[in-house]
């Protein structure tokens, strides 16, 4: 009969669409093998950017932070620090008592930077920071006291000694004019002189991987790795000396800034990337640049999200057919929609409520497949973070000669600390592909503020020793 057939079509249409939209979402699936490559490949890269030869057109470029040591305990005083780059702008006081009672007491304010500021000219991101800073000794009553102060300036920075880092490039949402190039010591304390008010002494320049590995080594003396898995990707360790080319000296370690969000510039991860990830790139503020990074960071997973989305509505397989402006939106699925989305404690109708919130009008079949969607490139994004990890650790277990590792890995960044599967997937995924390493990873309390105080710390100490 005539209403069998058209029950048998819809059936059949139906089938049809979710087997499309399987095979869509498959090309993020990726193996064992795959994930073992990329894992191979991240180390190609390390190598490259530690070596005089290769290090120029590496893409991974393992900058030197002049960090030689974790911190033991002696630090003491009263530090500024600063952190631009993450999530937040902030300001920070940091005491820091050594002795038998250890203490770390901290005060901060959050600023907003304008997207104006952010995207401005580098003479108008300087003046706010410095107004922001003004602000905050105001806050405190300390406009007089000439404190140390240690940046945490989360951008790759090519690194003379402690207290000087030129910018390589702009990365995540920054795009402030004349400041590639330059020294950011330079113009923050050129900023300081423009506003005539206080007196400041600028003592390092941190990454914020590196504060996280030092946050966490002040607690844990096996912490000799950091990774910030939040608005962009990165990873820091203690590399041995004698393998980093670009610094004289033999002896000891030093803390290596890796930069691995540009992993993959070169084309060496064309073939995982899908054409989500080309969309997204081609979207972006730096096209071709931190490939990696736009494949696993808090940044830019809600885009990929968005990019699949509309192509399934598209398609007609989404929100009947109808692209609204929302959906046209760019940066609406923020890592903590993501998180919401994902939460297994979600009842479908709460997903539908959350959609709702972002202007998306959803059916029941929407929510569901809305649902895996963000399941699926959050899990890749968490493997191959794993899988660059596992690289790491796997590098330094070879240089102490080991059959096995035991190592801390200080972790921050909102995707790690918000989303409900990320931080247990990657997990997974280093024990999977570095068998030989015991991994434990360390949530790291503010490790940007905390971090950047306990290398000014030891900065000033080492400031002193060569003065004697
Ligand atoms: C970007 C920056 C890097 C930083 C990371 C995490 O990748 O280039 O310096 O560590 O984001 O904030």
């Amino acid at each position: 009969s005539k209403g069998a057939a058209m029950v048998t079509a819809v059936a059949y249409r139906l089938a049809d669409q979710t087997r499309q939209i399987a095979q869509t979402l498959d090309e993020f699936r990726l193996s064992k093998a795959q994930l073992l490559e990329v894992k191979k490949r991240m180390r190609v890269e390390i190598e490259n950017g530690l070596k005089k030869k290769t290090h120029d057109t590496a893409t991974v470029k393992m900058l030197p932070t002049f960090v030689r040591s974790t911190p033991d305990g002696t630090e003491n005083g009263d530090f500024l620090a600063l952190d631009l780059g993450g999530t937040n702008f902030r300001v920070l006081l940091v005491r820091i008592r050594s002795g038998k009672r250890r203490s770390v007491e901290m005060h901060n304010k959050i600023y907003a930077i304008p997207i104006e500021v952010m995207q401005g000219t580098g003479e108008e991101l300087f003046d706010h920071i410095v107004y922001c800073i003004s602000d905050f000794l105001d806050y405190m009553g300390m406009k007089n006291a000439r404190l140390p102060l240690g940046f945490t300036f989360s951008f790759p920075c090519k690194q003379t000694s402690l207290d000087a880092g030129i910018l390589v490039n702009w990365t995540k949402g920054f795009k402030a004019t004349d400041c590639e190039g330059e020294d950011v010591v330079d113009l923050l304390r050129e900023g300081i002189k423009r506003k005539e008010e206080f007196d400041l002494d600028v003592v390092a320049v941190v990454n914020d991987t590196v504060g996280t590995m030092m946050t966490c080594a002040y607690e844990e003396a096996t912490c000799e790795v950091g990774l910030i898995a939040g608005t962009g990707s990165n990873a820091c360790y203690m590399e041995e000396m004698r393998n980093i080319e670009m610094v004289e000296g033999d002896k000891g370690r030093m803390c290596v800034n890796m930069e691995w969000g540009a992993f993959g510039d070169n084309g060496c991860l064309d073939d995982i990337r899908t054409k989500y990830d080309r969309a997204v790139d081609e979207n972006s503020l730096n096209e071709g640049k931190q490939r990696y990074e736009k494949m696993c960071s808090g940044m830019y997973l809600g885009e990929i999200v968005r990019n699949i989305l509309i192509d399934l509505t598209k398609r007609g397989f989404l929100f009947r057919g109808q692209i609204s402006e929302t959906l046209k939106t760019r940066g609406i699925f923020e890592t903590k929609f993501l998180s919401q989305i994902e939460s297994d404690r979600l009842a479908l109708l709460q997903v539908r409520a959350i959609l709702q919130q972002l202007g998306l009008d959803s059916t029941c079949d929407d929510s569901i497949i809305v649902k895996e969607v963000c399941g699926t490139v959050s899990r890749r994004a968490a493997q191959i973070c794993g899988a660059g990890m596992a690289a790491v650790v796997d590098k330094i277990r070879e240089n102490r000669g080991l059959d096995h590792l035991e190592i801390t890995v200080g972790v921050d960044g909102t995707l790690y600390k918000l989303h409900p599967h990320f931080s247990r997937i990657m997990h997974q995924t280093v024990k999977e592909l570095a068998p030989k390493c015991d991994v434990n990873f360390l949530l790291s309390e503010d490790g940007s503020g905390k971090g950047a105080a306990l290398i000014t710390a030891v900065g000033v100490r080492q400031r002193e020793l060569e003065l004697q």
